[in-house]
């Protein structure tokens, strides 16, 4: 039976992989801060903030010494935090890129012996916003731009030992993320971005809404990409989400060209 160790199965994308694999049957270990929620979950889980380095690593040792290998990871625990450059706080930006970032590279090194025992796959839940800026979503895309670049060079660290990495970049999805996320403390400090906290508000609501798209079909990527060895290393998952990653792709293109021809200017 492969298994499989999966971050934030608390609620959304990451419980409905867990479950999904579960069912497939997977031996399940799902990530929960909170186990008084872990009663109700059909699968086995195991209370971790990914942002405490030392409960990392010790499930690190205890998935070896437990399975002595691991078939795969997925790295799903995240957090949504939104607002204007110009009101967000540093600390505020450190405690988004500690959840979303370092704790998926601590996740990922705790476990990178046992994968490489069972040969196995490292899933990141990144985002869209990992390959195109938002406006008020800055703290978020540097969390998940950081996440593709650090997958791109591990990917290149870990492919000869038989270990692969598979990005999935979502849009939007119907989950908890919009009502766990958070507006940050100094929201309108600024005037000047008055309309963009309208836009914003709008989107959240509608996120919460059930006209934002049912996350089954991302659950289905996900497991796609932890079951499926022909899996491509970037999965952008949504409603024209493909063509907007490439979209930016091209618009990079052109400002390459225009650098070179700025160059050759000066
Ligand atoms: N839904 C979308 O439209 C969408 C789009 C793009 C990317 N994503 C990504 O998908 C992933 C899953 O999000 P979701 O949409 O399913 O939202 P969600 O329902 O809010 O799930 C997020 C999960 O991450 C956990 N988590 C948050 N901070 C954590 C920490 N410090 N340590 C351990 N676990 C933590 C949460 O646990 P608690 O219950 O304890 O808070 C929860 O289980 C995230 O990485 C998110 O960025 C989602």
């Amino acid at each position: 039976m492969p298994q499989v160790l999966i971050t934030g199965t608390s609620s959304g994308l990451g419980r409905g992989v867990a479950v999904r694999l579960d069912a497939l049957g997977w031996e399940v270990l799902g990530t929960v801060r909170d186990t008084s929620t872990a009663p109700e979950l059909s699968f086995e889980t195991v209370a971790l903030d990914v942002t405490d380095e030392v409960a990392v690593a010790a499930l690190g040792r205890e998935v070896l010494s437990r399975w002595g290998r691991l078939d795969a990871l997925v790295n799903n625990a995240g957090h949504l935090l939104y607002g204007p450059v110009e009101e967000l706080g540093a600390n505020e930006l450190r405690r988004q890129l500690d959840v979303n970032v370092v704790g998926a590279a601590a996740v990922t090194r705790a476990m990178l012996p046992a994968l490489r025992a069972g040969r196995g796959a490292v899933v990141q839940v990144s985002s869209v916003a990992g390959q195109v800026g938002y406006p008020l979503f800055s703290a978020y895309c540097a969390s998940k731009f950081g996440l593709e670049g650090l997958s791109e060079a591990l990917a290149q660290e870990v492919v000869a030992q038989g270990i692969r990495v598979v990005l999935v970049e979502p849009s939007e999805f119907r989950t908890d993320i919009s009502s766990k996320g958070s507006a940050i403390a100094d929201r309108g400090a600024s005037a000047v971005y008055a309309d963009q906290w309208q836009e914003q508000d709008e989107w959240t609501e509608w996120m919460r809404s059930d006209a934002a798209p049912d996350a089954a079909v991302c659950v289905d990527a996900i497991v796609g990409a932890v079951t499926r060895s022909d899996a491509p290393p970037r999965i952008a998952v949504g409603e024209q989400t493909a063509e907007a990653v490439r979209q930016h792709a091209r618009a990079i293109i052109a400002q390459m060209d225009a650098s070179e021809a700025f160059l050759r200017s000066l």
